[in-house]
């Protein structure tokens, strides 16, 4: 009864924002399990030393990655919501992670301003299709920058159409596909290296 009402309590905060803000938020659950396993089977945890996620929502992935990562590693999960980064902030309290109230833009200088200048993995949740492309591309590049070489960014879509854009700013892009989720997702794992546009 108890881990219902707590499982319950984040899932209506997520719905009453998705109602809020369709397009801010891009889902009105959150993802799935089997969802979550597919996206951070891509990231290479043994040597994964600092992690940032991009969209953590309520944290169904962050506390998955949580529960992946290593004693001594770092998470920072870039959130612009309000009511999400408190949430996260109170619910979720292991020290090995920095809740960010900021745009996944920022990432590049909120790692900078830590003293930090490569993440060994990026993990998104964010509604790339829909989001201004500009905001998009923004994150893309900065993104490029920030990864370590041959590290990778995760992510989820609900469709491929703007695949080809990840293309250009990271080359090596692979696409799964993870039926059981609502609605069903495209999992990519675009891998640096190559030379960021943007
Ligand atoms: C689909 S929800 C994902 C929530 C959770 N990670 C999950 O998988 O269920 C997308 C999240 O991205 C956040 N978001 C949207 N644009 C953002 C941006 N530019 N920077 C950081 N977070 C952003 C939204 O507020 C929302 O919490």
């Amino acid at each position: 009864m108890i881990a219902s009402v707590t499982r319950a309590r984040p899932r209506l905060l997520f719905a009453r924002h998705f109602f809020a803000n369709p397009r801010g938020i891009g889902s009105m659950i959150p993802s799935s399990r089997r969802l979550t396993q597919r996206l951070l089977a891509g990231v290479d945890w043994p040597s994964a030393r600092v992690i940032v996620e991009y969209g953590p929502g309520t944290g169904v992935v962050t506390r998955a990655i949580l529960a992946q990562m290593a004693p001594d590693a770092r998470l920072y999960a870039f959130e612009i919501n309000e009511d999400f980064v408190a949430f996260l902030r109170r619910a979720i309290p292991d020290p090995r992670l920095t809740v960010v109230h900021a745009s996944a833009e920022t990432v590049a200088s909120a790692l900078a301003a830590t003293g930090i200048a490569h993440c060994d993995a990026a993990i998104s949740s964010l509604p790339f299709s829909i989001m201004p492309p500009r905001v998009r591309l923004r994150i893309l590049a900065a993104t490029a920058r920030v990864l370590a070489p041959g590290a990778a960014m995760v992510g989820y879509q609900y469709s491929t159409r703007w695949l080809r854009e990840l293309r250009r700013s990271f080359g090596n892009v692979a696409v799964d596909f993870e039926p059981r989720n609502w609605p069903p997702a495209f999992v990519f794992t675009a891998r640096s290296g190559s030379t960021p546009a943007g």
